[in-house]
């Protein structure tokens, strides 16, 4: 496998909020490269430990080779490792309740899921409409792009892209069907709504997001993630979540709101922490990013 240049999002404040204690125990819910697990297990010492989630096969492969790297740096300072392949809203059934110093959660896609065109998450790239993240089960993009039907395909692109010319793009895809690459797709869906004069965006971002997300049930595993967390750490305990659009964001954001009110949570982060000038400029992902936290009361 090639090796991945990884930059973690908002790393200090993510750090910070979650306030990792040495000996403690912490959750990574999306370990991808492991560029926040890395510097976790760098405070942890050797009496904590770190449960690592990812369904992502490839990514968990990838962050257990940086992880080996981490430990041959600090040798028996190494906290103790688990690795969980496997989607996180399964964490409530394999963690005690009660249990946890702290839990992280970088939502979204990794750099080595865009960058690989075999995974099909990119439309800059000739690849397979694929866009699962667990590559062992479940429908692929294909399956969605040539078997929905056409008012089914509108209101996925509208609901999670956030797409205004929703009906138009769906109208445009069975029109073309079968889809079966990714740069097929967007040009398709480029020709269909081109871009408009003072778009930022590639035509095709808000699309490809809708498919991505309903793929992988993203906003879902999201809402039980943040159902199960509360009972999963202790008092004291930090929940640390960083999102990408506006979609996640709201359900943090309203999760919060009300654990905040019935006393559950005390709301660290009155408003969502951003990347700074000089993150942005190193890292363009990051410029999407907003990172909210609580302390479990
Ligand atoms: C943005 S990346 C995380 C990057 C990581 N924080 C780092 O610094 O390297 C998100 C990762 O979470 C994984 N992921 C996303 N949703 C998941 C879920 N519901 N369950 C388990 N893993 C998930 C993806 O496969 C991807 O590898």
């Amino acid at each position: 496998m090639r090796k991945m240049q990884h930059v973690p999002v908002l790393l200090d404040e993510a750090l910070k909020y979650l306030n990792v204690q040495p000996g403690g125990v912490y959750v990574d819910a999306t370990l991808g490269l492991a560029g926040h697990s890395s510097a976790i297990a760098k405070r942890l010492g050797a009496k904590g430990r770190l449960i690592c989630f990812d369904r992502d096969p490839e990514a968990m492969e990838a962050a257990k080779a940086r992880l080996e790297e981490v430990r041959a740096e600090i040798g028996s300072e190494m906290p103790e490792l688990v690795f969980e392949p496997r989607a996180f809203s399964e964490a409530s059934s394999l963690i005690e309740p009660g249990s946890l110093d702290g839990l992280l959660a970088d939502f979204g896609v990794s750099s080595l899921q865009l960058d690989e065109a075999h995974r099909g998450f990119s439309f800059r790239s000739e690849g397979p409409l694929d866009m699962r993240m667990d590559t062992r089960s479940g429908e692929t993009a294909e399956q969605v792009v040539n078997q929905e039907d056409e008012n089914e395909l509108a209101d996925l692109i509208y609901e999670f892209g956030e797409e205004r010319r929703s009906r138009r793009i769906a109208r445009a895809i069975v029109r073309a069907r079968p889809i079966t690459t990714t740069a097929e797709l967007a040009r398709v869906i480029s020709a269909a709504a081109p871009s408009m004069k003072g778009d930022k965006i590639h035509p095709a971002t808000r699309t490809f997001q809708a498919l991505r997300i309903r793929v992988n049930d993203e906003l879902g595993e999201i809402r039980t993630l943040l159902k199960s967390a509360p009972s999963l750490l202790k008092p004291g305990g930090r929940l640390v979540l960083i999102s990408f659009h506006s979609l996640e964001d709201r359900l943090v954001k309203d999760a919060f709101r009300e654990a905040g009110r019935d006393k559950i949570f005390e709301v660290l982060t009155k408003k969502p922490v951003v990347a700074g000038e000089q993150e942005e400029m190193r890292n363009p992902r990051s410029r999407s990013a907003k990172l909210r936290a609580a302390r479990k009361i």
